[in-house]
């Protein structure tokens, strides 16, 4: 199952977005540390704000991870690119905010744009997932209570399977 390792990886990498949230309030409202660098004293400072979006891409990017994986097996795309399109997802939620942090600290970072190859890497592999979502027939639920599936090589298994009892077995 391709996507149980998104759906593991989200909610791993979701606790190092909380986490570096709890490391901020230390600096953002009332300091709990002595000293504040000057590069996070201001609200508008580079760096504090490349941390902040670290923050929000370390918890957000996990988050679609989590609820992509649960799709992922289902889609139809070819094994090949629905392992791809799976560890870009993964590789893109942990790249982006460790990018991001890199450029808050490195101005040489900040110039080469390094957070661009993750961000590239997580909307090449959401574009890849819409593709296979797009191909994906789903029958909405009536009488019939079966779905329709256009991919090679999964019609055999989803054969009784309505829309919902899928979402119900929430592989
Ligand atoms: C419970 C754990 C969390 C802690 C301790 C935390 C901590 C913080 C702190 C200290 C800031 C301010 C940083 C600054 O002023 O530079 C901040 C900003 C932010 N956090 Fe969190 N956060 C948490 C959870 C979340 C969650 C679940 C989200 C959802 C996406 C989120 C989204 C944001 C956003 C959007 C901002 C920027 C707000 C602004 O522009 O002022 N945070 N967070």
């Amino acid at each position: 199952m391709t996507g149980v390792r998104n759906v593991r990886g989200g909610i791993l990498l979701l606790c190092a977005g909380l986490g570096l949230g709890l490391l901020m309030s230390l600096y953002a409202f009332v300091p709990m540390i002595p000293k504040v660098p000057a590069s996070l004293d201001g609200y508008d400072d580079l760096p504090r704000r490349l941390i902040r979006l670290a923050h929000i891409a370390a918890i957000m990017l996990p988050v679609i991870n989590i609820a992509l994986g649960g799709w992922l097996d289902r889609l139809a795309l070819s094994a090949r690119a629905r392992e791809t399109s799976s560890r870009l997802l993964l590789w893109g939620a942990a790249g982006v905010p460790l990018a991001l942090l890199l450029e808050a600290v490195w101005p040489l970072a900040r110039n080469l744009h390094v957070s661009a190859v993750p961000v590239l890497a997580f909307c090449g592999a959401v574009a890849a997932i819409a593709v296979g979502a797009w191909r994906m027939e789903i029958e909405a639920p009536g009488p019939s209570r079966r779905r329709r599936v256009s991919a090679r090589g999964s019609q055999a298994e989803h054969e009784e399977e309505s829309f919902f009892d899928l979402l119900h077995r929430g592989a």
